[in-house]
């Protein structure tokens, strides 16, 4: 039986949106690579068994907190959880989030600003509160999960893009500002991936996630861990999501923004 006590000897990180998806994928290249976990999602139960697994397959302490991070006063919540369990976070991968497709005429505006809290103000007020520690501490990697979306408007999902492009704005200054500290930002921007995002943004019958090309959450994952270990600024896992992004920055917005909102139609 693993010894699965937080051990002083080894780093920690804490994962936001850890019980499926991405967040999932991630926490298990985590714990592959022998450091601790806290797990964070709303759903208690499917974060204890998450935790469970990776504890008994890679033997590491895996701690379940439980936070809705719609509500503004969850990130200082956590943060005092984190304080009074004596661990310190060397990495920080603010993973959770979500989107909702539809006209920004038809959409439903209280699971907007959930979207804005979750997305973009949950995700700078932890980074507020941790980032000093790692500072002190001269050490410590802050994964911010942005998008493909970040790198241009997203007609039919306007907020879902203009939060992703606050994300990868935020993620790249903050690194600048934090160069020759020991403490790298890396902001991962994976493609469509086939996780229950799409669902949840009621997008699965949108042409954007209809087609054979998803990536798998592992893959983005096993790309994100890496980009993040080596400190890189932006992480793009697939090929041809780096030629778009590319290809987009030198075309015309306006065109851009047209192709878009076709591709986010429906079938
Ligand atoms: N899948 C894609 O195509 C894609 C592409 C680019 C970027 N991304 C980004 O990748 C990240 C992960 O998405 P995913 O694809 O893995 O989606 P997912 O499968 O739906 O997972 C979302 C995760 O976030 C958690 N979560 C959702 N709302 C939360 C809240 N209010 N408070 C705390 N946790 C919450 C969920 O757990 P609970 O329900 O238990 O809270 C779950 O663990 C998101 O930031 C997303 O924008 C996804």
């Amino acid at each position: 039986m693993p010894d699965l006590s937080p051990s002083p000897h080894r780093t920690t990180a804490l994962v936001t949106g850890a019980s499926m998806g991405i967040g999932l994928e991630l926490a298990r290249q985590i714990a592959m690579h022998g450091h601790n976990l806290i797990l964070v999602a709303r759903h208690r139960e499917t974060l204890e068994t998450v935790s469970k697994t990776l504890e008994a397959q890679h033997g590491v302490s895996a701690t379940v907190m439980v936070a809705d991070l719609s509500d503004p006063n969850a990130p200082a919540a956590l943060f005092d959880e984190v304080r009074n369990s004596a661990i310190h976070i060397d990495f920080l991968i603010n993973n959770a989030g979500f989107g909702l497709g539809g006209e920004f005429s038809d959409t439903d505006g209280n699971r907007e600003l959930d979207m804005i809290q979750v997305n973009i103000a949950a995700l700078t007020h932890l980074t507020k509160l941790f980032l000093p520690g790692m500072l002190e501490r001269r050490a410590g990697g802050i994964m911010q999960v942005a998008s493909t979306a970040a790198f241009q408007p997203g007609p039919l999902m306007a907020v879902y893009y203009a939060t992703k492009a606050y994300v990868l704005s935020f993620s790249q200054a903050l690194s600048e500002e934090l160069r020759g500290t020991g403490v790298t930002v890396t902001a991962l921007c994976p493609g469509p991936t086939a996780t229950n995002f799409a669902d949840t943004a009621r997008m699965s019958n949108s042409r954007l996630f209809v087609h054979a090309g998803l990536a798998s959450a592992s893959d983005v994952a096993r790309y994100g861990y890496a980009a993040m270990m080596r400190g890189k600024r932006i992480a793009i896992p697939s090929i041809r999501d780096r030629v778009m992004v590319q290809v987009v920055r030198l075309a015309p917005r306006a065109m851009v923004t047209r192709i878009v909102k076709a591709i986010q139609q429906n079938r």
